[in-house]
């Protein structure tokens, strides 16, 4: 309450043209088939949504802020065949997958939503895809790597090439442009390719994504991209949060099942190419790391996701075998996890999921 204004009651919007635009009524904004004015902000239909804009906004650095010295070092002079192999392969992985996670974003799930609070975090979104587009093309020019021949590996090794078409398939039934979400089968469509980048996309592939460098940043190697990843999962964790949410508002307010053998076929199908990943990227495998732990990673991780929107474990019985991820995304302030930068720099809350 200002100090100005000594009377207590809420206020009702005033109309003074009965034939002019009505007030917005928060009940009325809907996540998306919503009629409500897309460029009033206020009231809130959906201030969670708020909120992880403002939190997102509290993670914020660039890759120039790391150090990324010793890596050099690390990568020339360290680093086994094997660890170079893993390392070159999963960046040119991430590369390639949040050029299309910001393309997914800003130009497919966006433009549906009909609630402006959700699309200003979606819009911080699409400047972080960016932003990890970035890091990843900062450590492969700090390393010298051979650009052409990195950028293109996704395009010439099968096991990478495979992940990447799932996602674009599943990913470019939302971005048809004649897509209409008040047609039962379109909707079906478009909240099972959501559901796709929110679980698995985000919610598997990036958060597992990022273990095999970790595995080598717990070793002492390759600290510098380690704490630049641990940034990019930062704030990946708030993206498939911010997603899975999203899908449990659209099937609340659209009143939608979604079809179990669907749904089966969308976790079979992201094993099978995670498993595959895997398997080439770590054919041989690093001191504390391998295919196997890997997988089965991904599978516990899965079991997680399919909870958060009330499906049922894909995987039963999965373990968590690397514990230590979660640590690496919640980056609790009194863990100094950074050791090339001032801690207190970051001082977003803590998420649960
Ligand atoms: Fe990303
Ligand atoms: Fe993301």
């Amino acid at each position: 309450m200002l100090d100005w204004d000594d009377d207590a009651t809420p206020k009702q919007p005033q109309t003074s043209n009965p034939e002019g635009p009505r007030p917005v009524n928060v009940d009325d904004k809907r996540v998306i088939n919503g009629e409500t004015d897309i460029n009033q902000l206020a009231p809130f239909k959906y201030p969670w949504a708020w909120e992880y804009f403002m939190n997102a906004n509290k993670n914020h650095w660039t890759p120039l802020d790391i150090n990324m010295a010793q890596d050099v070092h690390d990568y020339h002079h360290r680093l086994t065949p094997s660890e170079k192999h893993v390392y070159e392969n999963v960046l040119a992985y991430l590369t390639t997958s949040d050029i299309l996670a910001m393309r997914n974003i800003g130009l497919a799930v966006m433009e549906k939503m009909s609630a402006p609070e959700l699309q200003i975090y979606q819009a911080r979104q699409v400047y972080e895809e960016a932003l990890h587009t970035w890091t990843y093309q900062h450590c492969i020019e700090t390393l010298n790597l051979d650009q052409s021949e990195i950028y293109n590996r996704y395009r010439v090794v099968p096991q990478i090439n495979q992940k990447i078409q799932v996602a674009n398939r599943r990913l470019d039934a939302a971005m048809r442009s004649d897509m209409n979400l008040r047609n039962p089968d379109d909707l079906q469509e478009f909240i099972m390719s959501y559901l796709f980048f929110a679980a698995v996309f985000e919610g598997c592939w990036f958060y597992n994504g990022f273990s095999p460098i970790f595995a080598l940043q717990r070793r002492g190697l390759m600290r510098g991209t380690g704490e630049q990843l641990q940034y990019i999962l930062r704030d990946e964790a708030m993206h498939f949060s911010f997603g899975l949410k999203v899908v449990n508002q659209i099937l609340e307010e659209e009143n939608i099942t979604l079809d179990p053998n669907a749904v089966r076929e969308m976790w079979d199908e992201s094993e099978a190419a995670e498993q595959a990943y895997a398997d080439y990227i770590l054919r041989d495998p690093i001191l504390g790391y391998s295919a196997e732990y890997h997988s089965e990673q991904f599978r516990f991780v899965a079991n997680r996701r399919a909870r958060t929107v009330g499906l049922e474990e894909p995987f039963p019985g999965a373990r968590n075998v690397s514990p230590w991820l979660d640590e690496q995304a919640t980056m609790r302030k009194e863990k100094n996890f950074f050791e090339t930068r001032v801690i207190e720099y970051q001082t977003g809350a803590s998420l649960e999921w």
